[in-house]
C-alpha cells in the first residue's frame, strides 16, 4: 500500500485515483475547481464512466480516497504523484503543457524527497526531461525526486475496465529503480509491464493512438472504394479481420474519428515529427482522410434528398463522438450538423445523453426529447453515433412520422434489407 497523489480530477485523474484506491493505495486527488472537489467529496461523479461512481463511493467510504483543492495540498506526504492534467492542442497542434508546467512549479517546493512524479497525461516526447528541468529550476536536488512516464490507455466509456484490466502497463524512466517502484503499484493487476526509457514510453502512447486512427481512416477509405466497386465493406472487414495480424477491431467505417484524444494525438505527433525533422507522410494522409470523411456524409445526405439541403428537414440520431459516452468534444456528428445548418437545412437532433449540451456547440440546433420526435416531418434521418437503442426502434412508426422514408446510416448500424423492406431508401457506408 502506497501514498499516491493524483493531480487533476478529469476522466483520467478521477479514474486513476479511484482505481488506485480500489487497489488498496491511499489516494489524495487534487483538483483546482473548488466546486468540483465539493461534489466529488460527496461521491458525485461528473463524467459518464461505467463503474466509476461505485469505485469513488467505495474509496470515500474506506477513507482511501480524498479530494482536496489544489495540487500542493494533494502531494504532501505522497510517495507517488500522478499528473493527470489536460494537455490541449495549441494553434499548431502541439500539446500545450502550460497547465502541467504550472502544476510542477506548484508542487516542487512541497515534494517529499524520494518521491516520484509520474506523467499519466498524454504528453509529447521529451516531457519527462522537461519536468526534470522544471524541478531543477525550482531548487529540487538532482535525483531526490524521480520522474517517470506512465501513459494511460483509457477509452471513454470503458475507462475503469481499461485501468483495472489493462492490455499492458508502460513505464518509462531513465532510473530503473524508480521504474520498478512505479511498476509495484500495478503488481496486483497481473498485466504485462513494459519498463523502458521515458521517450519511448511517451512515443508508445502517441504511436498507439496514431495506429488506431490509421485503422479508422483505412477502413473509411476502403468503404469509399467499396461504393465505387459495389463491394460490401462489412464483408471486407470480416474477411481481412480473420488475419490475427489485422484483427476485427477498429474496422468500422463512420463519419471519421473524433473525441478528445485521437484527433489531438494525431496532430501532436505530426507536430513532434515536424519539429524533429521527419515528415510523417502516412499520418498526414490519415489526418487528411479523416478531415474529408464528414464531408462525404454530408454529400450522402444531400444526394438522398432530391430538393437539395436548403429548407430540407433532417433528423440526426446521435451527437457524441461515439456511443456509450457523453462527450461531444471533437465529435464528427457536430461537424456534420454544423455543415447542414450552414447549407440551410432544418435539423432536429436526438442524443441519449448529451442532447441538451449540443446546442452550445451548434447554434440553432433543435434538440428532440426522443428519436421519434426528431423524425417528425423529416425528409431524411441520419445515424451519426452507434447508440444501440437506434437498432431497436419501431421503424414503421419512424416511417409514418417522416415526410419521406429516407435514411443515411453513417455507422452501418442498421440492416439494409430490413430497412428497405419497410419502404426506406437506405444509404449506408460502403454497402
Ligand atoms: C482512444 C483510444 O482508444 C484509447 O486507447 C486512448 O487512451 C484514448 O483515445 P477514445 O478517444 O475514448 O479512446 O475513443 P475510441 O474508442 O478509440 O474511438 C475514437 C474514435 O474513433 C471515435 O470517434 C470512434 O467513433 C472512432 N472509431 C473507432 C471509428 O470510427 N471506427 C472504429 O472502428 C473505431
Amino acid at each position: 500500500m502506497s501514498t499516491i497523489a493524483v493531480v487533476g480530477g478529469g476522466y483520467v485523474g478521477l479514474t486513476t485515483a479511484a482505481c488506485f484506491a480500489r487497489l488498496g493505495h491511499d489516494v489524495v486527488c487534487g483538483e483546482v475547481d473548488r466546486e468540483k472537489v465539493a461534489r466529488l467529496s460527496k461521491g458525485e461523479v461528473p463524467v459518464l464512466e461505467e463503474g466509476l461512481p461505485a469505485l469513488v463511493a467505495e474509496g470515500l467510504a474506506a477513507r482511501r480516497l480524498t479530494f482536496v483543492v489544489g495540487a500542493a495540498t494533494a502531494v504532501r506526504n505522497a510517495e507517488f504523484v500522478f499528473l493527470c492534467v489536460q494537455t490541449p492542442p495549441n494553434e499548431q497542434g502541439a500539446a500545450d503543457l502550460s497547465v502541467l508546467e504550472g502544476a510542477v512549479r506548484e508542487i516542487a517546493p512541497v515534494l517529499r524527497p524520494g518521491s516520484v512524479i509520474i506523467n499519466k497525461s498524454t504528453v509529447p516526447v521529451g516531457t519527462a526531461a522537461f519536468v526534470e528541468r522544471l524541478l531543477g529550476e525550482a531548487g529540487v536536488a538532482p535525483g531526490s525526486v524521480g520522474v517517470a512516464s506512465n501513459p494511460e490507455f483509457l477509452r471513454e466509456g470503458s475507462a475503469v475496465r481499461d485501468f483495472l484490466e489493462p492490455d499492458r502497463v508502460v513505464i518509462g524512466c531513465q532510473d530503473t529503480g524508480v521504474a520498478v517502484r512505479v511498476s509495484e503499484l500495478y503488481r496486483s493487476l497481473r498485466a504485462p509491464i513494459l519498463v523502458t526509457d521515458a521517450a519511448s514510453a511517451e512515443l508508445i502512447k502517441y504511436a498507439s493512438n496514431a495506429f488506431l486512427a490509421t485503422k479508422v481512416s483505412f477502413i473509411n477509405e476502403v468503404a469509399n472504394l467499396c461504393e465505387a466497386v459495389s463491394a460490401d465493406v462489412r464483408e471486407v472487414a470480416l474477411g481481412i479481420g480473420y488475419d490475427p495480424r489485422i484483427g476485427f477491431e477498429f474496422l468500422h467505417p463512420g463519419p471519421g474519428f473524433g473525441g478528445s484524444c485521437l484527433p489531438k494525438d494525431v496532430a501532436a505527433l505530426l507536430q513532434t515529427s515536424g519539429e524533429a525533422g521527419y515528415e510523417f507522410r502516412l499520418l498526414a494522409a490519415v489526418a487528411e482522410v479523416n478531415a474529408l470523411q464528414h464531408g462525404r456524409i454530408v454529400d450522402k445526405i444531400r444526394a438522398a434528398v432530391p430538393a437539395g439541403l436548403s429548407g430540407t428537414r433532417v433528423a440526426l440520431w446521435g451527437l457524441t463522438f461515439k456511443a456509450n459516452t457523453d462527450d461531444l468534444r471533437d465529435s464528427p456528428a457536430l461537424g456534420v450538423a454544423s455543415t447542414l445548418v450552414a447549407e440551410g437545412a432544418e435539423i432536429r437532433a436526438y442524443d441519449p445523453v448529451s442532447g441538451e449540451r449540443a446546442s452550445d456547440w451548434v447554434p440553432d440546433l433543435e434538440v428532440a426529447a426522443d428519436p421519434y420526435e426528431a423524425c417528425a416531418d423529416a425528409d431524411v434521418v441520419v445515424v451519426l453515433t452507434e447508440w444501440d437503442e437506434f437498432r431497436w426502434l419501431d421503424f414503421d412508426r419512424v416511417g409514418e412520422l417522416m415526410r419521406a422514408r429516407r435514411i443515411v446510416d453513417a455507422r452501418n448500424l442498421l440492416d439494409p434489407a430490413a430497412m428497405r423492406k419497410r419502404g426506406f431508401a437506405y444509404e449506408g457506408l460502403g454497402r
